[in-house]
Formats: structure tokens, sequence, C-alpha cells
């Protein structure tokens, strides 16, 4: 097993995803491509499921946040894992639409939904639109009277935690784009004003600390800022939701450098601090929601790609170029995120040639990775670069009008393509 249990090395001495021969896959699919483990996205699923429904019980359940991998294959999976969904524009609708997704299921979420947006998600029958503020809920408002519903929303709160220095900032939560802040009393206005509007029901709160967290420390915090927040609005507004949305955020092993976590014990913590902090303020415990889109798809993903050039520059550096690059994958170059990268032609060979691994787009900044080791290509390997399931589908683009690449789902049947590949025709089809 390499970092997570879908990446091995075969008796072929290659790199097998899935149980299937990676060389094999980049000949039968071509490369880029990005490859998902359909069972281990599922086993995720699972596991938070059962988790919440035992360690918080009633209605609390994981939400699958699509932003980190959103395609309409997908989407069927969630439906079948009995996941709820996080969407986060009108195109993430409309995939969760096209999937058969039950979107009384769905939130709606997003700082700055249009009106279109707006009237888009009441059509489809959205279930909650989580609001940013006071325009918003004004709108939400508006269509939903013309719709001749009331809309359940959730208000997006900002407890004002740093979740990488677990410090709770007081007026740090006031500088963010989202959401109102519970320190300056804004959150306390809105919530007045969410249960003043007729066409709207108040049926709980959100809240969002941050990505890639290891720790449960900042949730909890978060957990109890929350809980002590929905007591205040019943005290001070008789608020009576029952939902509390914490966020997604679960941190995912890209390299042998990040720890290994158990969710289920981090859940444990949040599920302690939430029923504690029930006790002490003397409020029913809520139905808790996460959102987690990384740690649900990451580890099941990996990407594919074949080896144009490797070119040595003595005293600096090797760079192996790639069909693919921040086109597929752009966090190295927005984040600088590190990943684990492998030759699967040459998997079981030492891994002693220093590389920065080169994307194909005219621009110096169009890395992958730089000094990571693998086995020295040539012209024609497949290079791996894995735990690629989030965040690099999604957050692809057709700069340099490069197509993008298919989405193979491998399932229990074998691999599909999920997501075909973007042609040249697809790059100039909108144009006029
Ligand atoms: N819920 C809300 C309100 C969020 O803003 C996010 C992520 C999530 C859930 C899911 O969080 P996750 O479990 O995936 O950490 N593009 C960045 C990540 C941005 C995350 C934005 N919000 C990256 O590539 O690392």
């Amino acid at each position: 097993m390499i970092l997570h249990d879908s990446f091995e090395i075969n008796e072929n001495g290659r790199l097998s995803i899935a149980g299937h021969d990676a060389v094999d896959l980049a000949a039968k699919f071509g490369t880029p491509a990005f490859i998902i483990d359909e069972e281990k996205i599922r086993s995720v699923c699972r596991k938070y499921r059962e988790a919440f429904s035992e360690l918080f019980g009633g209605e609390s359940r994981p939400v699958y946040a699509g932003k980190a991998l959103c395609f309409t294959d997908l989407y069927r999976v969630m439906r079948e894992e009995k996941m709820a969904a996080d969407c986060v524009s009108s195109g993430e609708l409309a995939t969760a639409l096209k999937a058969g997704f039950p979107m009384r299921d769905v939130f709606f979420h997003g700082n700055n939904k249009t009106d279109d947006d707006i009237r888009y998600a009441i059509s489809s029958g959205v279930g909650y639109f989580v609001a940013d503020g006071e325009e918003e809920l004004i709108a939400i408002d508006r269509e939903a009277k013309n719709a001749g519903i009331t809309q359940k929303i959730l208000l997006r709160i900002t407890p004002g935690i740093d979740p990488h220095t677990h410090k709770k900032i007081i007026t740090g939560n006031v500088d963010s784009k989202f959401g109102s802040a519970i320190s300056t009393g804004r959150a306390s206005e809105i919530t007045a004003l969410a249960m003043s509007l007729g066409n709207i029901e108040l049926s709980g709160f959100h809240c969002h600390v941050g990505s890639q967290i290891f720790e449960p420390d900042p949730f909890c915090d978060a957990a109890a800022i929350m809980m002590k927040f929905i007591a205040e609005m019943k005290k001070e507004h008789g608020y009576a939701g029952t939902i509390l949305n914490l966020g997604g955020g679960f941190g995912v092993r890209y390299t042998e450098d990040d720890p290994i976590i158990s969710y289920r014990d981090n859940i444990k913590a949040i599920a302690s601090t939430v029923n504690e902090a029930a006790k002490r303020f003397l409020i029913d415990p809520p139905t808790v929601l996460m959102e987690p889109g990384r740690s649900i798809v990451a580890a099941a993903g990996a990407t594919l790609y074949t080896v144009g050039s490797v070119k040595e520059i003595p005293g600096f550096r090797n760079y192996v170029s790639i069909d693919g690059g921040m086109t597929d994958n752009p966090r190295y170059t927005l984040y600088g995120s590190k990943y684990t990268v492998i030759n699967a032609s040459r998997a079981s060979l030492p891994a002693d040639f220093e590389i920065t691994l080169a994307g194909r787009c005219c621009e110096s900044g169009d890395l992958i990775a730089e000094g990571v080791r693998i086995a020295k290509p040539e012209r024609g390997d497949v290079i791996a670069v894995l735990v690629t399931g989030a965040y690099n589908y999604s957050m692809a683009s057709n700069y340099n009008r490069v197509p993008r690449p298919p989405v193979i789902m491998i399932g229990k049947n074998g691999p599909r393509v999920a997501v075909r590949r973007e042609t040249r025709e697809d790059i100039t089809a909108l144009d006029e």
C-alpha cells in the first residue's frame, strides 16, 4: 500500500489503482486522466454515516461538499450512499438534478447568490439555503413568496476560530467575506431578521472553520461557541431551530509527512463537546451536520500522465515534463501543495532520481511538484500523482486552451468513463 489502500505495487512492478494496472489504464483511456476508486469513496461515505448516527444520533448526517469533486456519476454514488449534498453554484445544483439526487437533501451555499441562482434553486426544490447575509435573506424571502413556498434556511455564522493556531480570534472573524460574526452582534441581528421574514423558516446555523485540518480542536472550539450562540438566540429571540452545521475540513494524507488520523475519533470529540455544551446551556442537542469534501474523495483519486521529456540541467535540477499540469492540478501553483509522485511504469525500482514535475503550459510556474524522487523515467513512462481526488478535476481549467482530462471511475464492474475527455472541438464549441 502506498499512502492509502487504493494504491499498490503489482507483480509487474507497476502501480495499481483499485487493483487495476495504471499503465494499462493509461493505454486504454489515454493521459492525462483522473482515475477514481469508487469503492473507496463509498466506504468513506459509509464510515461517516455510521459515525454520525452512532455518535450524534437522530437526524444527524454527513453532507458531501461537491466543490471537492463534482460530476453526475459521482452524485449518483452519493445518492446511493444516502449522503446529503452541499452545492455552491447553480452548476453544481444542475449536476445534482441530472443525477436524480433528492433535492430536499441539498444545502445551497455561496456568499453571493444571484437572483437567478436563488430562483433556480427554489424551482429545483432545494432543501436548504445557507444564507449569507441581509440582502440575500430578503431576496430568498421574495423569491420564495413568488413561488408560493416557505424556504428553509440555515444562517452562516462566523464563530472566529483560527484553525491553524487554534486561537479564538475575537476580531478575526469580522474580516471574512462569509457570514455574520457573533462578536460584532451582527449574527444576532441577522437571526432576528431571518425570523421576521414570512417566507423563510430558520432551521438552524452553519459555520465552517477551514480545510485540511487534522486535529479535532478547532471543530470542538467552533461547536462550543455555536452552542452558546444557539442558547443566546433562544433566549433573545425565541429561536427554535434544530440544525447545527459545522462545515467541512478534515485533513487528508497527501504525503508520508502527513499524519494518519481517524475521522471517527474526531467526530467523537466533537459529539462530546456538543453534548456537554447542550447540558451546560440547557438546550436540546441539535441535529449535527458536517460537510466533508476532501476527506471523502481525495484519497480515492490519482492522476496519470505520460512523460514527454527528461531534461537534466547539471548543477541545477531535472525537469520531467508531462502532458498535463496546472490546467488539471493548479494546487501546487496556487498553494504550494505537496503531492506523492510515482513512476507508475517502474514503481518497484528505487525512487532515486530527484525531479521537478513540470506541466506543459506556457508559464514557468506551471509545476506539479518540486524536489520529489521517483525512479528515473523515459519518454513514454506513465507518471502517477496520488491523492488527487479532491480539488483537482473540480479546479481544472482550459488555460492555454488545453482540453480537460476525462474522469475514469473504477467501480465493482471495472473502469468506466464518468466524464469524457474534452476535445479540441469542445474547446472552440462556444466561440461565435
Ligand atoms: N463547507 C464549506 C462551507 C466550505 O467552504 C468547504 C470548503 C467545505 C465544506 C469542504 O471542506 P473540505 O472538507 O473539502 O476541506 N481549493 C482548496 C480548498 C478550498 C476549500 C473551500 N471550502 C484546496 O484545493 O485546498
